[in-house]
């Protein structure tokens, strides 16, 4: 059985709205919903567990009782508080994911437009090689650059922006976060725990439309790739 883990316990600093984003609204809904309603969309998907800010625990798990995305689609949802940076957040879903997954995805809460295909796609792959992460080729050249001088350029050829979802087996994201947990090691996303670890995590192609909701002006995207799928009715 395949677990979803939604990492929604950000404080959106960068979006300066004040409040968590993933409460902001687009098409009428938060932000969380969307993301909620991609996965709500995949059979395999059994388990979900949203990770939000300690304060946000109580009124969402009342949120989301009731009749509704997950009691029509069997599955279940757990709300769990997160920590003061992401990877905290993530541990503390996996700590509460059920033992009877062998597929765990970690999805930002921030990426309301991931498609089936993706979630689909990433779930294969995971079961199949271990470690699998969502990605796009990159469309910029990307310099790297210390106190204000260019020091190197990689080959653009090579780069991948990242996205989410990522999904590992359950025994090797646990055992990756363990490591990093007893090293002291701080990630930016899931799968350079299980890089450090050693294992080997395959790429599957993603679509640009996959954007993490991060400033004002990506509200604005969001609303408009939202709008065009036109999949949403509500
Ligand atoms: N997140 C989390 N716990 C944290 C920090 C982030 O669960 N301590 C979640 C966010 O809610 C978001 C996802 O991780 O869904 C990606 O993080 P990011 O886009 O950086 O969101 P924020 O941390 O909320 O935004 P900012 O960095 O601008 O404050
Ligand atoms: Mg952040």
């Amino acid at each position: 059985m395949v677990s979803v883990i939604l990492p929604a316990a950000g404080r959106g600093k960068r979006m300066q709205a004040g409040v968590n984003k993933v409460f902001l609204r687009l098409m009428g809904k938060p932000i969380l919903f969307h993301t909620l309603r991609a996965f709500a969309a995949v059979p395999e998907v059994q388990e979900i567990i949203v990770v939000t800010g300690a304060e946000e625990v109580e009124p969402l798990r009342r949120a989301l009782q009731g009749p509704g995305l997950f009691r029509e689609a069997a599955k279940s949802v757990k709300v769990v508080a997160g920590g003061s940076e992401r990877q905290y957040s993530v541990w503390n879903g996996l700590k509460a994911s059920s033992e009877a997954s062998d597929v765990i995805l970690v999805h930002d809460a921030a990426r309301p437009l991931v498609s089936r295909a993706t979630i689909e796609a990433v779930i294969e792959a995971a079961r199949e090689n271990g470690a699998a992460i969502a990605a796009v080729p990159e469309k910029n050249t990307v310099k790297v650059v210390e106190d204000g001088v260019v020091t190197a350029t990689p080959d653009r050829s090579t780069l991948w922006a990242v996205q989410t979802p990522q999904g590992f087996s359950r025994s090797l994201l646990m055992a990756a976060n363990e490591k990093a947990e007893s090293d002291g090691f701080l990630g930016t996303d899931d799968a350079s725990l299980v890089e450090r670890y050693g294992a080997r995590v395959h790429v599957v192609m993603d679509s640009y439309q996959n954007i993490k909701v991060t400033t004002p002006e990506d509200l604005v995207v969001a609303e408009a790739f939202l709008r065009q799928s036109g999949s949403f009715t509500g």
